[in-house]
């Protein structure tokens, strides 16, 4: 949540921070602002809403060789022009953007900065106040940086400007991502590396704990303590038309169409120089070693974590249990002699799901990080990571991480079983290939889910998905997809729990949509269908082929029966994308949601 940049060198800033937003923006969008340092000092520019909000009030005539800039995802304080950062202390001397939550603000608040007059609600604010008053103490702005970081308690990334220093922009971070980029006689800052491939590749990876003192010329990592780090730049190995829309409309509507590529490139990564699935060693062994598999993940992360308790369960016969990460801390199960925990986390910065990581692992636990991106915090603090090699996915409603992490989970579950030797009956390579085509056809038959959105979700206010067994489960996400992007409250729910009191919801009119991709309860969706219809519901019936009827609205083309929500999901990801179209909602950037929740 949030997004940070800073740059230094000897362009114009003003568009490379401004650019560098827009490719940060999936990480918050209330509001943004920017703060340029040249000769005549700093200006800042902020303002609620978007960034094409903010560049619309940035003044073009100004500039700037120096700056730093922020996207906000509101935490302490409303959206708000005066919420938005950067922040000032009240000189005006220093000037800072920071993503993260600091926990003790208020302590320090009442420590140190009692007769401070506060321009806004934040915790960035107490921040920036500290480090002048540690300044006005008597310290160098450096000095004063580093002894408040070591009072801070909380995750950040920091980047920080004094107005009687054109040379540097200080940095720090703890717990919250953040990169420095390396050039030619420039420096940059960025929470995500997508911001300044715009102007170069080669990048820094910071550790928590850690501050930077960067100059156009020169980046110097240090500890803490003062202690200078050496640390060599990596090449970020995105393609920049990874992160374009290109012809699309919308992000997400491009990574629908990726599925299928997305299968094809998950099945050439996982396979070893003869052709067959293959994991990391140690990842099959601590499978093996488990007496029990915890998966922790949240939102649609969670619902792949569904699937995958099935997957794992049938094949390494190995079981699972499935926790939403933001309850698993308190509501802590019993746990087994010997757990493995499966984190599955698309961005790999989810705090809620960091804050499980951290308690098992201060417990002496094995983790195993299931992520999209490597080198984020989940996958550095665990003790193993599987990437999902889905490429950047920058719609808000996530779809393409969704159907990777299942085909990741099942090519976990598959080597695991061969691993153990339990007898499988199926060449999961070739049912993966079924799978990308099957998934071709569907991204073909777009018209067909823009007829259903229109039919069904025009104008209604609300809207159930059901199915059993593994269709239930897409049916949770097929609902989440729906509400985000649409503001439809969706719901989905086991077929046979509907009569146990939510089918008191259903009226003339109401959209059930039903998923029957299960041939064993086929006829019993089939009759949960009826039901909610007798009482004048309006269904859509969404089948598999090979168990169609005439009364279903469309059918999937069939594939392996572990593996149907891999398929059964894309109708649903399309017909919230349409429902949400029609709705004019914003598609990729849907009201009070970001990307990546990197608070708990
Ligand atoms: C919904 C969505 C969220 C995320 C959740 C976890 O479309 O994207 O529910 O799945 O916030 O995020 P990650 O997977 O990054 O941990």
């Amino acid at each position: 949540m949030c997004g940070i940049v800073g740059y230094i060198g000897n362009n114009d800033s003003k568009e490379i921070l401004l650019k560098g937003l827009e490719k940060l923006e999936y990480r918050g969008y209330d509001s943004a602002g920017i703060a340029v340092k040249n000769d005549e000092g700093v200006q800042i520019f902020k303002e609620k809403g978007r960034i094409a909000d903010l560049r619309a009030i940035v003044d073009e005539t100004v500039f700037a060789q120096t700056g730093i800039g922020h996207t906000r995802w509101a935490t302490h304080g409303v959206p708000s022009k005066y919420n938005a950062h950067p922040h000032q202390s009240t000189t005006g001397r220093l000037t800072l953007v920071h993503n993260g939550v600091i926990e003790n603000y208020d302590l320090l608040k009442r420590e140190y900065l009692e007769d401070v007059s506060f321009q806004s609600d934040t915790d960035t604010e107490v921040v920036v106040q500290l480090i002048e008053k540690f300044v006005y103490d008597g310290l160098e702005v450096e000095e004063a940086f580093r002894k408040t970081l070591t009072l801070l308690k909380g995750s950040y990334a920091f980047a920080l400007l004094d107005n009687r220093n054109d040379e540097t922009i200080f940095v720090a971070k703890n717990k919250s991502p953040l990169l420095v980029g390396v050039g030619e006689g420039f420096n940059v800052v960025a929470s995500d590396a997508m911001a300044m491939l715009q102007v170069t590749d080669q990048f820094l990876e910071l550790m928590d704990k850690e501050m930077v003192i960067v100059t156009k010329e020169k980046v110097t990592i240090q500890s803490l303590d003062g202690e200078v780090v050496s640390r060599e730049p990596f090449t970020a190995e995105l393609d920049a038309s990874d992160i374009e829309k290109g012809t699309y409309p919308h992000y997400m509507l491009k990574e629908i169409d990726e599925q299928p590529a997305v299968m094809r490139k998950i099945i050439q990564a996982y396979q070893d120089e003869t052709g067959k699935l293959a994991i990391d060693y140690n990842v099959a062994e601590a499978m093996n070693e488990a007496d029990r598999v915890y998966i922790i993940a949240c939102g649609t992360s969670y619902h792949a974590g569904l699937v995958g308790k099935q997957l794992i369960e049938k094949m390494a016969k190995i079981p699972v249990e499935v926790h939403v990460a933001s309850e698993f801390v308190y509501n802590m199960p019993l746990l087994s002699e010997n757990p493995l925990f499966i984190f599955i986390s698309q961005s790999g910065e989810t705090a809620d799901s960091r804050a499980v990581l951290v308690a098992i692992k201060e417990l002496g636990y094995k983790a195993l990080t299931i992520t999209n991106a490597p080198g984020s915090t989940l996958s550095r603090e665990a003790d193993y990571t599987l990437l999902l090699h889905a490429g950047p996915e920058i719609a808000v409603a996530s779809t393409k991480a969704y159907t990777a992490q299942i085909a990741v989970l099942s090519i976990l579950a598959n080597v695991t079983a061969k691993y153990r030797e339990q007898e499988m009956d199926f060449n999961l390579v070739k049912e993966l290939g079924i799978v990308a085509t099957a998934m071709e056809a569907l991204c073909d038959s777009k018209d067909q889910m823009e007829d259903i959105a229109r039919d069904y979700l025009s104008v209604t206010r609300n809207a159930f998905f059901i199915g059993r067994s593994m269709d239930y489960f897409v049916g949770l996400e097929g609902a989440l997809k729906l509400k985000e992007i649409s503001y439809i409250q969706a719901e989905g729910f086991a077929g046979g729990e509907l009569k146990h009191g939510t089918i008191a919801l259903i009226e003339e009119g109401t959209p059930v949509i039903a998923l029957a991709s299960q041939a064993d309860v086929n006829l019993s969706i089939r009759g949960n269908v009826k039901e909610v219809a007798a009482r004048g519901a309006y269904p859509c019936i969404i089948s598999m082929k090979g168990l169609e009827t005439d009364e279903d609205r469309f059918v999937i083309p069939e594939v392996h029966e572990l593996l149907t929500p891999l398929v059964s999901v894309i109708p649903f990801q399309l017909i919230a994308y349409y429902a949400a179209l029609h709705r004019e909602c914003d598609v990729d950037k849907p009201r009070n949601l970001a990307k990546s929740v990197t608070v708990e």
